[in-house]
């Protein structure tokens, strides 16, 4: 229900890494095996063992004041996936399923189920509602780009100024959401078996929305930056360099969202303390992104070919 109640309020959404929904991996493989293999490949399963031996990440929690990394601190909100015990989060995993497509508790059951018949015998109105049904229990699908690539960016971008200034946390990765989804954690696995790269229109309209909510999370980013050291250098650069690449984006296609999103984004101030002028610019360019993903399927977007990522570009390989 988090994500819902995310898009009533109209701010960002965070990663849902840790709340009562979360049932853990070993739910969600029992049927998707694939998905669980290729995921144990992945850095966002290695980091759960790697990440807190490591002597960075002990130098990181020591200077932040946390004793432990694994229990009670802000490390699990990114690194880990955890389920509820007590009042507490307990962490099970490194990030898994239910961080990207959200806690099942309230979908697990209805999206598996072809409304309790034959997957042959359940009519289309049937499938409709099942559906529905998953994304009101909080159900982060493949169409919702949107969602999913607001999460990657909420995390990639370590949009915390503490833990960027006095922890020493590295300010974010030079994330792209094509390059960055069709390496090592790519799992089109269910509908067909060989995992395939996303098509060429698919492709395209990633690049769009994952530029446009970079630029998004970094305003937003920028809006939090109170003092001038690191974070706030940082978060900048990294907002100014995502308004110049979606200005030539707007530069290549034609479309009346993506003209409103370099537009907006050039009025922004990219100055300390300035969160009331970033957040407002940082949600209407989330109102447009979302019109993006309503309205096309990246067929429209042929201009941004040329700005594309090659395939030795993108970071790892599947291990199916
Ligand atoms: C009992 C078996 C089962 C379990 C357990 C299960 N799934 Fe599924 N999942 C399915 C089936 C069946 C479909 C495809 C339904 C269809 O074809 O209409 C599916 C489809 C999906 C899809 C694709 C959705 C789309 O829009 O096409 C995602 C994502 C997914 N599951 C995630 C999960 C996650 C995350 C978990 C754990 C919380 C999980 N599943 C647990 C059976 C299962
Ligand atoms: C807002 C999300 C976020 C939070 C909170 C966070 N991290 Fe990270 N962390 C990341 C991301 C994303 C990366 C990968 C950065 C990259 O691409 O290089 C990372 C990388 C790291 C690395 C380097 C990994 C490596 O392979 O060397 C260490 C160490 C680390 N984090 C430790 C911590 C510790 C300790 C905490 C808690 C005090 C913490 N992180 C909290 C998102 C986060
Ligand atoms: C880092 C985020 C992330 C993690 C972790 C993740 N997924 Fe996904 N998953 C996605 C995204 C994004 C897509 C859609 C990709 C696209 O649309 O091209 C997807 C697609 C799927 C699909 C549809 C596959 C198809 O054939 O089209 C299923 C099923 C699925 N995920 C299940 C799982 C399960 C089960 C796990 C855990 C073992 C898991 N995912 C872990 C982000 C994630
Ligand atoms: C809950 C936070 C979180 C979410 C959501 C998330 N990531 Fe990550 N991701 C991380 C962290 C933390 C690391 C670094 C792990 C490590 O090396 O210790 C990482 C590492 C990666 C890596 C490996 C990078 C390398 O150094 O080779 C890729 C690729 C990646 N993420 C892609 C994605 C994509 C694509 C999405 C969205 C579909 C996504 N991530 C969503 C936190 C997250």
């Amino acid at each position: 229900m988090v994500t819902i109640l995310f898009l009533i309020m109209g701010v960002a959404p965070t990663q849902s890494s840790a709340n009562s929904d979360v049932l853990g991996v070993t739910k969600c493989t029992e049927c998707h095996k694939t998905s669980g293999a290729v995921w144990e490949g992945t850095h966002h399963f290695s980091t759960f063992r790697d990440m807190p031996r490591s002597d960075k990440a002990k130098e990181i929690a020591k200077k932040m004041g946390f004793k432990r990394i694994k229990a009670g601190s802000l490390c699990l909100t990114c690194h880990f996936t955890s389920v509820i015990e007590g009042d507490e989060p307990k962490p099970v995993s490194g990030i898994s399923c239910e961080s990207c497509h959200s806690g099942g508790k309230n979908y697990l059951k209805v999206h598996s189920e072809f409304s309790g018949k034959k997957k042959e015998n359940e009519s289309a109105d049937e499938a409709k509602a099942r559906w529905e049904m998953a994304e009101v229990g909080g159900m982060i699908r493949p169409k919702a780009m949107y969602e999913w690539a607001t999460n990657c960016y909420s995390c990639h971008t370590v949009p915390n100024e503490k833990l960027v200034n006095e922890g020493g946390h590295p300010a974010g990765s030079a994330f792209e959401l094509v390059a960055w989804s069709q390496g090592e954690i790519r799992h089109n696995l269910w509908y067909t078996k060989t995992n395939d790269a996303a098509t060429g229109d698919r492709k395209r309209l990633m690049y769009v929305v994952g530029q446009a909510i970079e630029l998004e999370i970094s305003l937003r980013a920028v809006g939090k930056a109170t003092v001038k050291a690191t974070y706030a250098v940082k978060m900048a650069k990294r907002a100014a360099a995502a308004r110049k690449r979606f200005s030539k984006i707007a530069g290549v296609v034609d479309l009346p969202e993506i003209k409103e999103i370099a537009a907006l984004a050039k009025t922004a101030k990219l100055k300390l303390n300035n969160g009331d002028q970033l957040t407002p610019i940082a949600e209407s360019i989330q109102v447009q992104t979302k019109a993006i993903v309503a309205n096309y399927d990246g067929s429209q977007m042929a201009g941004v070919d040329g700005l594309l990522p090659s395939e030795d570009k993108y970071k790892g390989k599947p291990a199916l």
